[in-house]
């Protein structure tokens, strides 16, 4: 175990972005109430994760990692549920097929609530009030009582994470996920779109194998891989008084772990390695991600692998860097460079969202094609630099919004106010979400064929 280390360290640790909660006493109730809540996730589910993302690490597999910026208690739903696992599903089965690899599939979902802000204060006009911090903790309508933090919140939270996770578990093992329904998995507005086509493509030559390994008894029936998938749950651990309450002694091992999400992430503003967030995540046995931002320096990088994987233990670590499409080649090589030269076991992963916001028309969006620049900034650095790109990190949405400009239906910036529904930051739509699948699938299968080259002596 890690020493000198308890669920509660953290306390004793200076800390950013929490919340002013007015009572400390009824917090502290809610925190001992769940305290006594069912776990949502089993460490033995934790541990697989961390093996697949080993695999990963070595450079045999993608981490797919997407989902809503925050999610939220209004539009908690099976439909929306549904169809963001459609789409995620999709653009897992284009990244599989293209790269011909493991897709490590995690939503970003079941537990995403609680927000970090840049300012502690929100200002419309000449009214300030405390900046929303996501539905775990005060309410997005823009009135001072909204904006108050409420522990109730807390158990909403719990109890929305336990409904998804439960839908989820569902479409995941119960048939749903079955690459029988391979063509089912399309969105009706994605249907036109310049996606759909290639898309169908993909869904044919699938169902065709699919009928060539049934002519041979190779069946879903018989073969729990094509009728069920693994999914798994990650959000960012930043309200720590709840993860505390969901951390639990694994009676196998006799470890730690946030049971509150399989993954769960330390956030750019968060990562100070003496601060409380570090201090918690260093004591709990799930694979953790790490957000990296231009700040980040090399030596900072290796001092928090050191605190947070001291055994250099694969799969345990994911770095997910955030840098910018215009920053990305002044940062990312020399993080690479120091990781590499101290040995240390990680998967790079890529979020092209948080480095690529800007204000347009009074709406934070992100452009498509700086996402995409950045997503192939990534690819080049890493085959340059001789390592595995390993992930990529996004905020998507199943759903038809107008948050992000630009992909293939060119969204402008004068359509963003026709569905932006974020109670956050803007996502990636279901069609620009598949459009990237598509350029990662295409990138993957390029360096697939490099490899492939170099082994058989072709290059
Ligand atoms: C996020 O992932 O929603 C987020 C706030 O990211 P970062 O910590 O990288 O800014
Ligand atoms: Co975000």
């Amino acid at each position: 175990m890690a020493q000198n280390w308890t669920p509660t360290s953290w306390r004793q640790k200076p800390i950013s972005q929490v919340p002013d909660f007015p009572d400390a006493s009824v917090l502290a109730a809610t925190e001992a109430q769940l305290a006594t809540y069912p776990p949502l996730v089993f460490a033995g589910e934790a541990r697989n994760l961390k093996k697949a993302l080993a695999n990963v690490s070595e450079g045999r597999g993608f981490l797919l990692q997407g989902g809503d910026c925050a999610e939220s208690f209004a539009e908690h739903g099976a439909d929306t549920i549904r169809d963001f696992f459609r789409a995620f599903l999709q653009m897992a089965v284009v990244l599989t097929f293209g790269a011909q690899q493991p897709v490590v599939k995690v939503g970003r979902i079941a537990g995403q609530f609680a927000k970090p802000r840049s300012s502690n204060i929100e200002r419309q006009g000449d009214i300030e009030l405390a900046s929303y911090r996501g539905d775990i903790i005060n309410g997005i309508d823009f009135t001072p009582e909204s904006r108050i933090p409420n522990p109730e919140r807390q158990i909403m939270a719990y109890r929305q994470s336990a409904a998804t996770l439960n839908l989820l578990r569902a479409f995941a093992m119960g048939g749903y996920a079955n690459l029988d329904n391979v063509h089912q998995w399309m969105l009706g507005f994605v249907k036109d779109s310049p996606q759909a086509e290639r898309y169908r493509k993909l869904a044919d030559r699938i169902s065709e194998t699919m009928d060539f390994m049934k002519a041979i008894g190779i069946t879903p029936e018989t073969n729990p891989s094509l009728r069920e998938t693994d999914f798994f749950t990650s959000h960012e651990a930043l309200l720590l008084g709840y993860e505390q309450a969901l951390t639990r002694v694994d009676s196998t091992s006799g470890d730690w772990y946030a049971t509150s999400g399989h993954m769960i992430w330390i956030g750019d503003r968060t990562r100070q390695p003496d601060h409380a967030h570090v201090e918690y995540c260093r004591g709990i046995k799930n694979p953790i991600g790490l957000k990296c931002g231009p700040s980040m320096t090399a030596d900072g990088l290796i001092e928090l692998i050191d605190i947070l994987n001291p055994a250099n233990e694969a799969g345990r670590l994911t770095l997910i860097c955030r840098f910018g499409h215009d920053k990305v080649a002044e940062h990312l090589p020399r993080l690479i460079r120091a990781v590499q030269r101290e040995g240390k076991k990680v998967v790079w992963s890529c979020d092209p969202m948080h480095g690529n916001t800007i204000t347009l028309n009074s709406y934070k969006t992100r452009p498509f094609e700086r996402i995409l620049s950045e997503v192939e900034s990534f690819f080049q650095i890493h085959r340059a630099e001789g390592t595995h790109p390993g992930g990529i990190h996004i905020e998507m949405t199943g759903n038809d919004v107008t948050e992000c400009t630009g992909g293939a239906r060119a969204l402008s910036g004068a359509d963003l106010g026709d569905r932006y529904h974020t109670h956050c930051d803007p996502r990636l739509n279901a069609d620009q979400a598949l459009e990237l699948a598509f350029l990662l699938a295409e990138r993957m299968k390029g360096g697939r064929d490099e490899k492939r080259m170099l082994v058989n002596g072709w290059a």
